[in-house]
């Protein structure tokens, strides 16, 4: 019995050794499977993703959470931008909060991305701003790249800024350069004239002449709101991003307790109003108007009660109000600006003065011998 007993434990012994050294082998066996295989997968991923994530351009150090934002303040961002391209390039990589910006600072790169990869590059950041300023993104600046955007680019093309309203543009510009002159030699000589003040009459005067007709003044009078330079100097400031569009996680807050999505609700409905009443109007007297003297806001109202018009093709309310709002906010500031800067670069530079007024007093003189 003992001796059988004996004899059974060593067979028991004997097959558990077995079984251990058949689970031992399995077990090395996968183990060198799976690490090859594990291996294997790893140096595929890493050979694809370095096929896939393109060479970053140059990146300026970054702090942790705020990334590259220390040093662009404290000075205007343009030379702020200037300054860090003399040391990392024409192309370079910030990063502002959770925004990847890609900087470029040469002519030569700027023609690469405005113009030769434009179609890579034309969609604009979204942001919180731009959402409810573009009602919710059915204009031409900020819309996708699609058929929309082109019909809305068509539009502010062929009837804004195209050869159908270049005769009232020329005329518009020469009436209002007329009045600067007078409003500036009505001036006591030796006395200082804020350029910067004609100049935004002017851009202001040409847009809203054009979209709205020559009365648009009357029906601004009309509301009780800001004025439009007013507005517009607001949206210039809160076209910035938000800490909302750079942080999601804690900007969100820090612009309600700020009152920043206050004062962005309250601008949009300021400037809606202000656009809703031309379109009212123009609504209430588009049949007693001549053909040519139909304005922009005219022409677009038309196109959206085309009868036979596709649904796609027909203008909506928002659609026109979204386009007037891209010539305000795309049109007045860049224009002003530009004059702005083009006199204080003549003033700083006599040569050019010189050159400038020799040409004008040239010009004047043929025009009154004719
Ligand atoms: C000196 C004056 C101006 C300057 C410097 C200027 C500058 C620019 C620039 C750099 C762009 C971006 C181009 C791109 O992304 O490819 C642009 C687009 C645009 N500008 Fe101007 N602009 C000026 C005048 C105007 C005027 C008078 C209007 C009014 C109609 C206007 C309306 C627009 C619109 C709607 C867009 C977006 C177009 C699109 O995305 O296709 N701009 N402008």
């Amino acid at each position: 019995m003992n001796v059988r007993n004996q004899t059974s434990s060593k067979v028991q012994v004997t097959s558990h050794m077995e079984i251990f050294s058949i689970f031992s082998s399995w077990l090395l066996t996968a183990l060198l499977v799976l690490s090859m295989f594990w291996i294997c997968r790893y140096t595929l991923k890493s050979n694809r993703s370095s096929m896939v994530s393109p060479k970053l351009p140059p990146n300026p150090p970054k702090l942790p959470i705020i990334g590259n934002l220390h040093q662009l303040l404290g000075k205007p961002r343009h030379l702020a931008f200037w300054q860090l391209s003399q040391e990392y390039g024409p192309v370079m990589l910030l990063n502002i909060g959770t925004r990847s910006c890609l900087i470029i600072s040469s002519s030569a790169m700027a023609m690469e991305v405005l113009k030769d990869q434009d179609q890579i590059l034309c969609s604009r950041p979204i942001s919180k701003t731009t959402k409810l300023l573009t009602y919710n993104y059915v204009d031409a600046a900020f819309s996708p790249h699609s058929n929309h955007w082109r019909k809305m680019r068509k539009a502010l093309v062929s009837e804004f800024v195209g050869p159908k309203r270049a005769r009232l543009t020329n005329h518009v510009l020469l009436t209002e350069v007329e009045i600067m002159l007078r409003s500036i030699s009505l001036h006591p000589s030796n006395s200082a004239v804020n350029i910067t003040e004609l100049f935004l009459a002017i851009a202001k005067a040409m847009i809203c002449k054009v979209a709205f007709g020559s009365n648009y003044r009357e029906r601004e009078q009309l509301l009780k709101g800001p004025s439009l330079e007013v507005m517009l100097d607001e949206v210039m400031e809160l076209l910035d991003p938000s800490l909302s569009d750079l942080f999601p996680w804690l900007g969100p807050i820090v612009d309600q307790i700020s009152g920043r999505n206050h004062m962005l609700e309250k601008l949009f409905s300021n400037l809606d109003a202000y656009i809703q009443t031309n379109v009212d109007d123009h609504k209430n007297h588009i049949g007693k108007v001549d053909d040519d003297e139909k304005d922009f806001l005219h022409t677009l109202l038309e196109l959206s009660s085309i009868e036979n018009a596709s649904h796609d093709d027909r203008f909506t309310i928002e659609e026109i109000k979204a386009l007037i709002m891209d010539i305000f906010i795309g049109g007045i500031d860049t224009t002003f600006a530009t004059m702005v800067w083009a006199m204080s670069e003549i003033i700083r530079n006599p040569r050019v003065m010189q050159k400038v007024q020799s040409e004008i007093r040239n010009c004047a003189e043929k025009t009154k011998a004719r």
